[in-house]
């Protein structure tokens, strides 16, 4: 009798833990959803500025945000990358600002920001150093997070580079260590009590010499709001289609809460980067960014500009602000799109939607023109389908069973709504 009360006991209370565990994943889950119920949109000052920041060129490109109609398209963050801060900590253990960049410190940035309706964010590193070897968070991690929640960030960038001191003993993490080292900062940043976007560049599972960044899928998706899925974008054609082709297979991992990161746009980025590793540095034209642009929003990716807003062309604005292209991007059903036909160089991209749509992108990666058709029943519709095409904002009609798009130019997708 006693042994039977004990199992009975001992059942109920595993089955109550189990009901704590779940009630807790859901409680998790749910945070993750409402701070990035759909891809975060905003813009990171790396792929213009590299550690060139200061306080005036942050304010100035917040109040372009505003001025251009970014904020009005969507975007909400702005993030200062890597360059913010000096290699050192004051004696109570909080990083020392670059006082030269920011003689005021962070936090009227970040008010500023804030008075103007969007969102600030910021950037650091698991390891000693970051990548540009300034102070990153190693050891003193619950500081950090609580000195961005007392200066109002809203998203953390968290780089996972010179870990724990060097990039030689980064390679030689375990994957459980680097997976510690992205939870404990989680961890942190939840105890400040204030929501903050977490989104991670985890190269520490380059086990080898072997890049295995997809096998953080799916403990990263627990832990994080995006997760980077490729090494840095350029600007250029091939370097974009290398990040594009990072997340083709990761679909299944992104929905609410959590999406695949292929980095930054580089849409508009008049700046002359540093190109490395055999990359030609043909730059990309305004057609192959709003490819760019179109396949991003496709693939779920979150959009963070990288270019100076300050001196955007009309051109440029009107890629990055193309409310119809966003809002598939943004879709509440927060599906990743799929490539659902490789035909070579001629592609059929489907993104599902709410309302039981589809965006379908029709990409020509080849340099001459092509027709590029997509069947209904490859996305599991049939009968007469309205489409339209969501760059000329142009309704082409009703067509059965299938749609082609004719004579798609090099290096264009086009992008059409069929329902
Ligand atoms: C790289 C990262 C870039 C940028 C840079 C800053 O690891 O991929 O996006 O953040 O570090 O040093």
């Amino acid at each position: 009798m006693e042994s039977r009360f004990k199992l009975k006991n001992s059942f109920s209370t595993g089955a109550l833990c189990l009901v704590f565990v779940l009630a807790g994943n859901i409680i998790l889950a749910q945070n993750k959803a409402e701070i990035a119920p759909a891809p975060p949109m905003g813009w990171n000052s790396w792929n213009c500025f590299r550690t060139n920041i200061n306080e005036e060129n942050i304010k100035s490109i917040a109040d372009a945000m505003v001025s251009t109609g970014m904020k009005d398209a969507g975007y909400q963050y702005i993030v200062i990358d890597d360059g913010w801060m000096t290699n050192n900590r004051d004696k109570n253990g909080h990083i020392i600002v670059d006082t030269i960049k920011f003689p005021h410190g962070i936090k009227p940035v970040a008010d500023y920001i804030h008075s103007l309706g969007l969102k600030f964010g910021i950037y650091s590193s698991p390891g000693c150093f970051t990548c540009q070897k300034l102070m990153g968070s190693l050891g003193h991690e619950q500081t950090d997070a609580n000195d961005y929640s007392a200066w109002g960030v809203d998203y953390l960038k968290y780089d996972h580079c010179n870990y724990p001191k060097t990039a030689e003993e980064m390679k030689n993490t375990s994957e459980a260590d680097c997976r510690a080292a992205f939870e404990l900062m989680r961890d942190c940043l939840k105890k400040t009590g204030r929501p903050i976007l977490y989104s991670v560049h985890d190269v520490c599972t380059r086990v080898n010499g072997e890049n295995t960044r997809e096998h953080a899928l799916p403990w990263v998706r627990s832990v994080a709001n995006m997760h980077r899925t490729s090494d840095d974008i350029k600007d250029n054609w091939d370097r974009m289609l290398y990040c594009l082709e990072s997340t083709v297979d990761l679909w299944e991992y992104a929905g609410p809460g959590y999406w695949n990161d292929p980095d930054m746009l580089e849409v508009g980025n008049t700046t002359k980067e540093r190109l490395w590793g055999g990359i030609s540095p043909v730059k990309m034209v305004l057609h192959e960014y709003q490819t760019h642009f179109s396949m991003w929003c496709i693939v779920a990716a979150p959009l963070i500009s990288g270019n100076d807003l300050r001196s955007m062309t009309p051109e440029i604005t009107s890629i990055l602000t193309n409310k119809e292209v966003i809002a598939v991007n943004q879709d509440p059903l927060g599906k990743q799109g799929r490539r659902i036909r490789d035909d070579g160089e001629p592609e059929v991209w489907a993104k599902e939607l709410s309302g039981k749509k589809y965006a379908v992108a029709l990409l020509n990666r080849s340099s001459s023109p092509v027709d590029i058709t997509v069947n209904w029943k490859e996305l599991g519709f049939k009968g007469k389908l309205k489409v339209r095409d969501l760059w000329l904002h142009k309704d082409l009609g009703k067509f059965s069973n299938s749609f082609t798009g004719k004579n798609i130019p090099g290096h264009v997708a086009m992008v059409i709504l069929i329902n």
